[in-house]
């Protein structure tokens, strides 16, 4: 493993065979291939956030993309709705589209490998924290992991659009799988550049989401990205995003709390927090979206 850009590591020597990798690419391929028509069968409606759809907002801005929704824990527990004050949850399922048949087995197959990279790396941060191997673990029993199907096309203004408008991740861990055109940025902490993260065969992208940013006290950081697009070549990539049970309550870990470095955050609900998310992705809001900075207790003033 070797560090990027902090926050952003690339995977090399991650144990997925490739038979997997390539064998759900190619399923992908073939799905984003169809007719609209046919590819909204599958779409996504407000009961239900799984499957296919072409129109989502990052900041209330329009992503030149089309992607494919799926959950790893299938039926997955969420809240039935983003209301605080709403203690109801609900079942969610994926929706299967009849071609290619053999996209079910692939991702099945395929989010087995994720889940156990993603234990791999929670478990490494764990100790980088000088906490035992499996201090988070517990915060995954019933967890709400996500998978999604990337398709950016070929844009004729580039300059104009973004594949994905700049974002952080607001999970625990992302794992990326990115094909060989090329589009990921990373913004650089010390001068605010993007970065572009060039395309490695056969490695894996990971980088901490808000989760960890929020557990680690700021010892991590979920660093902003962004995806470009290009006038001539499609793009494909597949994020895994490993997240905890809904009802986790986020907040730094007790263990890294002193008095010299008080806690730098108010606890929140994880599955409140990525229902507030998706309901601002759903739908064209006047507000930004919900953020961990929401929820970061203010320094006190020294004057
Ligand atoms: C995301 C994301 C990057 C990519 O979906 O959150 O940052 O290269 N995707 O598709
Ligand atoms: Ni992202």
């Amino acid at each position: 493993m070797h560090a990027t850009t902090g926050g952003f590591f690339q995977v090399i020597n991650h144990g997925v065979p490739l038979e997997r990798r390539e064998k759900l690419e190619l399923a992908s391929r073939k799905f984003f291939a169809q007719s609209t028509e046919e590819k909204r069968k599958v779409r996504r409606d407000e009961g239900n956030p799984l499957g296919y759809y072409d129109t989502e907002n990052t900041k209330n801005v329009r992503d030149w993309k089309e992607v494919f929704d799926l959950t790893v824990k299938n039926p997955t527990v969420i809240p039935a709705s983003h209301e605080a004050s709403d203690n109801g949850v609900k079942e969610i399922v994926n929706r299967w589209p009849e071609y290619p048949s053999e996209l079910r087995e692939a991702f099945e197959e395929y989010a087995k490998e994720m889940e156990k990279l993603a234990y791999k790396l929670l478990e490494l941060i764990s100790l980088s924290l000088g906490l035992p191997a499996n201090r988070l673990n517990g915060f995954f029993n019933d967890h709400t992991m996500r998978f999604r199907l990337n398709h950016y096309p070929a844009c004729p203004v580039p300059h104009l659009a973004l594949g994905v408008g700049r974002h952080k991740d607001g999970g625990a861990l992302t794992i990326l799988a990115q094909d060989d055109v090329g589009g990921l940025q990373v913004k650089r902490k010390t001068d605010g550049e993007w970065i572009l993260v060039k395309p490695t065969p056969h490695a894996y992208i990971v980088n901490v989401g808000d989760i960890i940013q929020v557990w680690s006290n700021d010892r991590y950081e979920s660093v902003e990205h962004r995806v470009m697009v290009n006038s001539e070549k499609e793009r494909f990539s597949m994020p895994f995003f490993f997240n905890p049970d809904h009802n986790v309550m986020v907040e730094p870990l007790e263990e890294l709390i002193t008095e010299q470095n008080p806690a730098k955050y108010r606890a929140y609900n994880w599955g409140k927090f990525f229902a507030n998310r998706r309901l601002s992705n759903f739908k064209k809001l006047g507000v930004e979206n919900i953020q961990i900075h929401h929820f970061r207790i203010k320094e006190e003033s020294s004057y």
